[in-house]
């Protein structure tokens, strides 16, 4: 039998614990903002923006949404970012990725001010990280660890494997297991031996975005199994990047999908923007 890490309950009591702060800030007459972008009308962007509102009403925070055209000009979006930093009573400013084509996704990301940028996407936040300074840290691969630890697995001294190089989960998923002391693999789609190479991992994270790609094979006895992906089948159910039937029984633990690391990384947002009104 293999534990199923519930994501689901761990971001509930984060929700709970940020919720409690932000009435407390409320108290001293600290406001929480958050403003979310959306640009075109991606079905799948506005579940995940929709999630990311109502976990900002639950948890007290003041979210303000823009939804942009999906035509919208470069110079039009660059112009709202700019209004908003500037903007005393929005902590932080969330673009919805991905962007459509016509648009520069870095020029957007790196226009965000830094202090802002609750995402944890722009260059300075991730140089931040990779020093070591306090800086934000991007929302999945910050519930990833959060998870592991509040579950009470150590990663210090473990062999990690990162499957998936993105700079939104891959990169910084290595950066992070790093600082807390684990010994770090990151594999990816050029990787020779990738079965021998995940398992070796005591902590393996799929995040390489390939439904049901991780088998039992994959998997050495005993590991903690992270799944990252998230994609629809045919028959409308939700599956991750591991096989989770295949592989139950053998991993010590898994976290399922959906209920793992998606609320994680809202709940890894909403801190991030309780963090930025705290500075
Ligand atoms: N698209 C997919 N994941 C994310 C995320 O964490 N933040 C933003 N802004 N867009 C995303």
């Amino acid at each position: 039998m293999s534990r199923i890490i519930d994501g689901k309950a761990i971001a509930a009591q984060i929700k709970d614990e940020l919720k409690k702060e932000v009435a407390q800030m409320g108290d001293r007459g600290i406001t929480v903002g958050l403003a979310v972008i959306q640009v075109g009308d991606d079905p799948a962007s506005t579940i995940y923006v929709n999630n990311k509102k109502k976990a900002c009403e639950y948890i007290g925070i003041h979210s303000v949404s823009y939804e942009l055209a999906g035509d919208v000009s470069q110079q039009e979006l660059l112009a709202l970012i700019d209004k908003l930093n500037h903007d005393e009573k929005v902590n932080g400013i969330l673009v919805q990725l991905p962007l459509p084509e016509h648009i520069d996704e870095e020029k957007v990301i790196t226009a965000i001010c830094p202090d802002k940028d609750v995402d944890g996407f722009h260059t300075e936040n991730v140089g931040r990280l990779t020093v070591g300074k306090d800086g934000f840290l991007p929302c999945t691969p910050a519930g990833i660890i959060q998870m592991i630890k509040r579950s009470g697995f150590s990663i210090e001294g473990k062999e990690c494997v990162v499957i998936g190089r993105s700079n939104i989960v891959g990169k910084p998923m290595a950066a992070l297991l790093l600082r807390e002391n684990g010994t770090v693999t990151v594999a990816h789609s050029k990787t020779e031996k990738l079965k021998e190479v995940a398992s070796r991992a005591d902590i393996l994270i799929a995040a390489l975005g390939k439904p049901k790609f991780i088998t039992a094979d994959y998997v050495k006895e005993g590991a903690l199994v992270i799944d990252v992906g998230i994609h629809r089948m045919q028959n409308q159910k939700m599956c991750g990047d591991v096989d989770f039937e295949n592989i139950y029984g053998k991993a010590a633990a898994i976290t399922p999908v959906p209920g793992g690391v998606g609320p994680m990384t809202i709940a890894m947002l909403m801190c991030n923007c309780v963090k930025a009104a705290r500075r």
